[in-house]
């Protein structure tokens, strides 16, 4: 018998990614997204992928009727990958009790039922902007948390500390929280991919949407930062490695190879670039010549950070294989679907 994992947001960016993956190695996927941020026909190209459509559940998460209704139905779920959550930094600013409220009272809603059906583990997506701007780098596991930039970053911080005195009152129950640097790129299928509603906020798609000519040109936020070129630097991680460490971390839980209740691990490839040389690598990756031009520092950004990967290659037997270029092509690819199906995604 295939184990059931509950994957909440599983029709998002990288809730689908790591759908794909789940499924490829043999476990029965249950998504609950209530769309919010993406489309239900990510499902028809999770299938084209797997060959798999996966059971979908269509609610609110802060909907508690909602939530004991699924679980109820559910309680032979092994484990639960917990992506659905809002993640726009600004908007986090603008609407700070949507995000305290989506994203805290989701996951409390959760951990309850968890309790409840005795659902033992949980993975769960949390951020490097945890770190804030790091005094060392790369970052490890062990680096202060600094106060959070944004309402958005707080909920992340937030979220790890009801994870960690939920598991003190109850030691039935696993976790591990897994902090994200910076996931890019798409299925080299480009049948699922990032889609950011209106205009984009994170660099890879600001990039692909200049080279496809639907934004007259990129902004390069900051020239004078304290790195090689001056511009910020990022780990971009592939969004396929980074499905495939959620894979490694669900089985850790359920095969009980844990070595405490309750574990942190960082997600990057260790590898800093700065927005030129990301750019650099789109332009020789693809061929395509950007329209860029550099402005004046984002307020919030930080300059620089990194990921000390080591582990999370030692712990979960994980490490990122795909490169910036790969990155870059993948998104572009993937760019280009959304384009040739234009009047499906661009109304
Ligand atoms: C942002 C969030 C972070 C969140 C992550 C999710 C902020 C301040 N931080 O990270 O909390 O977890 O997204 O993916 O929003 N850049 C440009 N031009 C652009 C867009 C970006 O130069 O049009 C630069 C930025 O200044 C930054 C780098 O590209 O140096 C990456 O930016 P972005 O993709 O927005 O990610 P983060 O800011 O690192």
């Amino acid at each position: 018998m295939k184990e059931k994992i509950l994957v909440t947001g599983g029709t998002g960016y990288i809730g689908s990614h790591t759908t794909v993956e789940l499924i490829n190695n043999g476990f029965e996927v249950v998504i609950i997204d209530n769309l919010s941020n993406s489309r239900e026909d990510v499902l028809e190209g999770i299938k084209k992928i797997t060959g798999t459509k996966p059971e979908f559940a269509k609610f609110d998460l802060c909907d508690t009727d909602q939530v004991e209704n699924f679980f109820k139905k559910h309680q032979d779920i092994k484990a639960i990958i917990h992506f659905a959550a809002s993640k726009a930094v600004g908007e986090s600013v603008e609407k700070p009790l949507l995000y305290y409220r989506n994203n805290l009272q989701s996951l409390a809603n959760i951990l309850e039922m968890m309790g409840k059906y005795h659902i033992p583990n949980i993975a769960f997506s949390s951020s490097c902007t945890v770190y804030g701007q790091p005094e060392k780098l790369p970052v490890t596991e062990q680096s202060p948390i600094l106060p959070a930039e944004s309402p958005y970053g707080n909920t992340k911080q937030i979220c790890e500390e009801i994870l960690r005195d939920t598991l003190h009152s109850n030691d039935e129950l696993n976790a591990i929280s897994l902090r994200y640097f910076n996931p890019v790129g798409a299925h080299e299928s480009a049948v699922i991919g990032e889609l950011p509603l209106g205009i984009p906020n994170n660099l890879i798609p600001f990039i692909t949407q200049t080279a496809a000519g639907m934004r007259k040109e990129l902004s390069v936020f900051g020239h004078d930062y304290n790195t090689p070129d001056g511009t910020a630097v990022r780990d971009y991680i592939h969004v396929v490695d980074l499905a495939k460490a959620h894979v490694v971390a669900v089985e850790r839980m359920i095969n009980e190879r844990q070595k405490a209740h309750y574990e942190v691990f960082n997600l990057g490839t260790g590898n800093g670039f700065t927005v030129l040389e990301v750019i650099k690598a789109f332009e020789s990756s693809t061929g395509v010549k950007l329209n860029y031009k550099i402005v004046d520092r984002r307020a919030g950004d930080i300059e620089q950070v990194w990921a000390d990967t080591t582990f999370a290659n030692e712990e979960l037997g994980w490490k990122a294989e795909l490169d910036i270029r790969t990155m870059m092509a993948s998104a572009w690819k993937w760019q280009q679907y959304l384009l040739e199906n234009k009047e499906k995604y661009f109304d």
